[in-house]
């Protein structure tokens, strides 16, 4: 079992990382016996959901328990206010405790309730995805989406502890693992190059790619838990994958956007040999390098970009494998930087 700190500036708090943790004997030691609502998708809890109950009742812990259906629609206000509704009809107070068991979709759609209901609550997250477990339950953003734009409405809201237990990867489907791979393989390219290696030949295990993941992520949301800046770095790949993630609508993954993001500016910027090995990792772990897209449709989806100032998006661009920086570019400058990676893939 492995224990990350993350030290942000709003909560501290550990991310246990390991084969069959227990989830009830781990929050039994963090908190007192309290009411529970467990927030999951159908799929995620046909598979997981009763052992996790039966462990957090098991610890002393009342469970009360909200499935939806699975999938990016349902991250959205009107599911986020079933939750809530049924919180209250539940009694749950401000003392209980929320608890995400699932991938990215339902940590962002609990930690967003969490962070609204009576003024803010206390959450765990219990990541089932790989994606989630690297990512998404760990930095304290929340959000859900509205019909013109993904992870719109949203807060930042640490939870309380996040129980990362591997072995819910094993049921899986190869190409949501692969997503997580996509995330993965980014903390390799912006951060460390070491790292990169070891997914190149193969070398790590689930627990120790997280783990690393993970402090990589800590490391970067304490400098900078609320997005000024430095957290910027965490976003590579990602201007060109939520423009791919858009115009499939959304038929194409997040973590395959991201693929092939990374794909484009890496080809675009690095030398011919760094090139071909990012695309070779790529590949190798199930993940798509190219997009039928149109270049200029591409280019003016970050229009649409969070991280947009005026005419000027922020990408974050590749200087060797492990290391990245940010640039402030027009959508001309990165129409140039997507067309010339496109050729150079091709
Ligand atoms: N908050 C953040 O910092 C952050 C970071 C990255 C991504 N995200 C968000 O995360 C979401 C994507 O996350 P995701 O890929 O985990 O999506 P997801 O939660 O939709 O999970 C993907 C699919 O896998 C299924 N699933 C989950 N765990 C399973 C298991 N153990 N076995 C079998 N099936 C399982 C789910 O039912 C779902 O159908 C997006 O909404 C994205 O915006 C948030
Ligand atoms: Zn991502």
């Amino acid at each position: 079992m492995n224990k990350i700190h993350v030290s942000a500036s709003t909560k501290e708090y550990d991310v246990i990382v390991g084969a069959g943790l227990d989830y009830g004997t781990l929050l039994k030691e963090l908190h007192a016996p309290c009411k529970l609502m467990v927030v999951s998708d159908d799929t995620v809890f046909s598979l997981h959901g009763e052992k996790a109950i039966q462990s957090l009742r098991d610890a002393g812990f009342e469970t009360k328990q909200f499935v939806f259906p699975h999938g990016e629609k349902s991250k959205n206000l009107q599911v986020a206010e079933s939750l809530m509704i049924q919180m209250i009809e539940e009694g749950i107070t401000k003392t209980d405790l929320l608890v995400a068991l699932g991938g990215g979709v339902v940590g962002d759609l609990t930690g967003f309730a969490a962070s609204v209901f009576l003024r803010g609550m206390d959450f765990v997250q219990l990541p089932t995805t790989l994606l989630a477990a690297v990512d998404s339950s760990v930095g304290g953003k929340t959000a859900v989406d509205l019909p013109n734009g993904k992870n719109m409405v949203g807060a930042f809201h640490q939870p309380i502890a996040v129980f990362c237990d591997t072995d819910k990867f094993k049921t899986l489907p190869k190409n949501i693992y692969a997503e997580g791979m996509a995330e993965s393989i980014k903390y390799g390219l912006i951060y460390d190059a070491e790292l990169f290696e070891q997914i190149k030949v193969h070398e790590i295990s689930d627990a120790d790619l997280v783990k690393r993941c993970v402090e990589i992520k800590a490391e970067v949301v304490a400098k900078d838990e609320f997005d000024k800046g430095p957290r910027h770095i965490l976003n590579f790949g990602h201007t060109l994958g939520h423009a791919v993630e858009t115009l499939s609508e959304y038929n194409i993954g997040h973590g395959q956007g991201v693929a092939v993001g990374m794909a484009v500016v890496c080809a675009a910027l690095l030398s011919e040999e760094e090139t071909e090995t990012v695309l070779d990792v790529l590949k190798n772990n199930d993940l798509p390098v190219k997009t039928e897209f149109d270049l200029h449709e591409l280019a003016l989806q970050a229009k649409a970009d969070k991280k947009r100032h005026g005419d000027l998006i922020r990408v974050v661009l590749p200087k060797t494998i492990g290391e990245v920086f940010l640039k402030d570019v027009t959508i001309e400058e990165w129409e140039n930087i997507i067309r010339k990676g496109l050729e150079s893939i091709r």
